[in-house]
């Protein structure tokens, strides 16, 4: 035998030498969810380690995983039922939890990196990310909502406006709102390819942000497809998104890797809530082992060509030292 690729994994030090794909704190964002009221850190029962946490609490919180190296993090935001309705005029209203949330922590921790989710779910009294008619979700009447939210977050001092919704246009339209009124410099990380998933269900236990009726497969892409990924994050590309995402990350790493292939944008990947759940409850089951099976996930993500992971294990990671 000519070759045996055995020999350059018989150490430790060759194993390394030789890797080829690598997790870094620079490339995690962590989502973190905000509730109003005081002194509040509630774990999401479906998600052990992950809490809402209001303002104060919040800050807190960046503040630890700062110090870790982890400077990156997506707020979602858990709206009481009573200031939800069918336009979500909660997501534009300068006093709302979320726009205080942002100007929160810019001020405290300017250098750190404020994503901001863009969607009407949270605030949609129909619990859908967009403006619903006749059980229809209408598209373009939707686009104006988005706009406004993405202005408020903008004004708010977010660094990176994140569209979750998946409305047709809604990067072209947001780019636009955004330039007109002097944001040029403000992000958009699009949610490009994101799947009809059923690997949403504990997050949206933590907003109670669930659709009041129907699912959301108008909007959300079809699991079975994959080259239809490639419309989307073209279009985003074309309308001015400066990453495109695909969500969830583990049923879809084949649709990281042709987007990777297909742009020089950098590609993100999400990580999600059931993904997150899973490990999590095999783990306190005694049936994986935690360190090993959350590292695999991560670099797995990574080598199929995500440059960055929103991902629940963020902080645990860097924490731990697991990387
Ligand atoms: C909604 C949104 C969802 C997630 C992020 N933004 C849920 C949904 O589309 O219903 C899911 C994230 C996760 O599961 O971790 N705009």
């Amino acid at each position: 035998m000519l070759q045996r690729p055995r020999r350059n994994r018989k150490s430790e030090v060759i194993r390394q030498m030789v890797q080829e794909t690598h997790v870094s704190a620079a490339n995690l964002i962590f989502p973190l969810f905000i509730v109003d009221g005081e002194n509040q850190k509630t774990e999401v029962a479906s998600m052990p380690g992950i809490f809402r946490y209001s303002i104060d609490n919040l800050l807190r919180e960046v503040e630890s995983c700062m110090k870790l190296g982890l400077n990156s993090f997506d707020l979602f935001p858990n709206i009481d039922e009573a200031l939800k309705d069918k336009f979500a005029t909660e997501s534009h209203r300068d006093e709302s939890l979320y726009l205080r949330a942002i100007r929160a922590v810019k001020k405290e921790f300017p250098e750190a990196c404020v994503i901001t989710d863009v969607a009407m779910d949270p605030y949609s009294s129909d619990g859908h990310d967009g403006i619903v008619e006749n059980g229809q979700i209408l598209n373009d009447e939707t686009l104006e909502v988005l706009g406004k939210m993405a202005l408020a977050h903008a004004r708010s001092g977010a660094d990176i406006i994140a569209p979750s919704d998946m409305m047709d246009g809604r990067v072209g339209y947001i780019r636009e709102v955004l330039d007109d009124n002097g944001f040029t410099g403000v992000s958009i990380m699009s949610y490009s390819a994101k799947y009809a998933s059923a690997f949403y269900g504990p997050f949206r236990d933590a907003l109670n942000s669930a659709p009041k009726f129907g699912d959301k497969k108008t909007y959300q892409m079809n699991p079975a497809n994959q080259r239809e990924a490639l419309i989307e994050a073209r279009l985003d590309e074309a309308e001015g998104a400066d990453f495109l995402m695909v969500k969830p990350a583990l049923s879809y790493l084949d649709v990281i890797k042709l987007i990777k292939d297909d742009t020089e944008l950098p590609v993100a990947a999400y990580n999600v809530s059931g993904e997150y759940a899973m490990i999590k409850a095999a783990v306190q089951k005694g049936w994986l082992n935690e360190q090993r099976a959350t590292t695999e996930v991560l670099t797995s993500i990574r080598r199929a060509g995500a440059t960055a992971i929103l991902t629940y294990h963020a902080k645990e990671v860097l924490l731990n030292k697991w990387l």
